[in-house]
């Protein structure tokens, strides 16, 4: 009956075209699309992202390319700082945005709403001045939410910039426990302060939309769940972990090495770290070094993700010595992107040292795979914290990215006692993320509550 409702009824999607957050995106067109829904996806033509793969992935999908307005010049600058991308985006793609809703709402009165990225702010003011409900989704955690939220709050207590107090590191954020000074999410980029509008527009412009749509569950965030429901008093719908609501589906930009999965399947059972900074962190040639050392000198087989672009001032691994390579010979296995589903899903997979991007947090919460956490900015930060004493489903890299403290790292997760409490947690963790999208499941629950909300326009 409720799905009779839906017939013919058309969402349309807007997503930022970059990995970490185009990936839930058509994640929820494909949840929504199970439940009943005619999809469309407007996707902005970027320089750096090829969508065949994505089109022929979602043949059930109808695709609406745009231009992203971006010049050649600003293609230049965010191919130096991919921070950058975030507010001239929603400065440049604003009017091909416009025009092309406009058009898509004459032709097919069945669209009932849009939902666009929480960063594309911009597209609050064209969905109001069409009269069509807005919808937002929030790609990362509901922690980091309320972290970005504090940003103007945690500016007046002379918080930003972290690089004056550098001293006050491990001190504790009052306004937001449990995290430290050095949790905060800070952005490596050459205009903070633009990046600071744009998340201020963000928070705005989500607190004014018809409904928020998070990648997240109760039960992991449940603390600052209830915060953020007294902060945005609009309808707030946590349907996550959305990858777990079908069997996987690609939406990755770039080709995975399926070499990853017969190197693993020569392995024995959680043996394997699998070792992968997602797709925008940067790291610097000394650190890929001690990456690579500190690797080889502990005794286990790893699997590492060296993305091209990965180390900055280095094409790919040309800078490995041989000494290097002879050490870890049939051990490591380097690639330049993975199927990292399925990597976490192999059973030869003991730990995941990311850079806690939150897709790759929950990927491995739902494996049941415990991580070493390298945060590199932003949301990261907080997710970090949260996998490491909130959760204690890991543990964090500090005091900087050298060898001794990684093999440190590598021995407490897969050698130790604590390691194995880590493991038990996240077990426990995992069952959970599971359950909530069994029928009486929050997440289940709560995906109901949406699909009879966007009916209901
Ligand atoms: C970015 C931000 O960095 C992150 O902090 C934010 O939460 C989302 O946007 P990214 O750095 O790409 O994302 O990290 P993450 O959120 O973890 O997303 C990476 C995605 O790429 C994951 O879904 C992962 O499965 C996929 N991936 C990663 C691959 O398919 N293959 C790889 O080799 C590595």
């Amino acid at each position: 009956m409720e799905e009779q409702g839906r017939k013919g009824k058309r969402v349309l999607f807007f997503p930022l075209p970059l990995q970490g957050h185009i990936t839930p995106m058509l994640q929820l067109a494909n949840i929504l699309h199970l439940n009943g829904f005619s999809i469309t996806i407007i996707l902005a033509d970027n320089f750096n992202t090829t969508f065949n793969t994505i089109r022929a992935n979602y043949p059930h999908f109808t695709f609406h390319t745009i231009s992203d307005g971006l010049s050649e010049d600003d293609k230049a600058k965010t191919d130096v700082d991919a921070l950058f991308l975030l507010s001239l985006f929603n400065e440049k793609c604003a009017p091909h945005f416009t025009e092309a809703l406009r058009q898509l709402v004459l032709e097919d009165p069945n669209i009932v709403c849009l939902i666009s990225d929480s960063i594309l702010h911009f597209t609050k003011a064209v969905a109001d001045s069409l009269n069509l409900h807005r919808l937002v989704l929030r790609t990362g955690g509901v922690s980091s939410c309320l972290a970005y939220a504090a940003i103007p709050l945690l500016q007046n207590k002379a918080y930003f910039p972290i690089q004056g107090i550098e001293s006050q590191l491990e001190e504790a954020v009052e306004e937001l426990p449990p995290l430290r000074i050095k949790d905060l999410p800070i952005f490596k980029t050459y205009n903070v302060d633009a990046l600071y509008q744009v998340i201020q527009g963000m928070i705005r412009e989500t607190k004014a939309s018809s409904g928020l749509i998070i990648n997240s569950f109760e039960q992991l965030e449940q603390f600052s769940m209830s915060k953020l429901r007294d902060d945005f008093s609009i309808p707030i719908f946590p349907i996550g972990p959305f990858h777990s609501h079908f069997p996987a589906s690609s939406s990755s930009l770039m080709s995975q090495d399926q070499t990853s999965i017969s190197w693993l399947d020569t392995k024995t059972p959680k043996s394997v770290i699998y070792v992968s900074f997602g797709s925008l962190a940067a790291i610097e040639i000394n650190e890929f070094l001690e990456i690579a050392w500190g690797l080889a000198n502990r005794n286990h087989p790893f699997l590492w993700v060296v993305r091209p672009g990965l180390i900055r001032g280095s094409e790919w691994i040309e800078l490995l010595p041989n000494e290097f390579l002879e050490t870890v010979d049939g051990r490591g296995h380097i690639v330049k992107w993975a199927p990292q589903q399925q990597v976490l899903a192999h059973l030869a997979v003991g730990a995941f040292w990311t850079h806690n991007g939150w897709n790759s947090t929950l990927e491995s919460i739902c494996e049941g795979v415990p991580m070493i956490c390298m945060p590199c900015f932003g949301d990261q930060m907080v997710n970090a914290r949260y996998v490491s004493h909130v959760w204690k489903v890991g543990v964090q890299l500090e005091n900087g990215l050298k060898r001794m403290n990684i093999e440190n790292a590598i021995r407490t997760l897969m050698e130790e006692e604590e390691g194995k409490q880590i493991k038990e947690r996240m077990l426990e963790l995992k069952e959970k993320a599971n359950s909530c999208l069994k029928p009486g499941g929050s997440s289940y629950e709560s995906l109901r509550s949406l699909t009879s909300y966007i009916s209901s326009f």
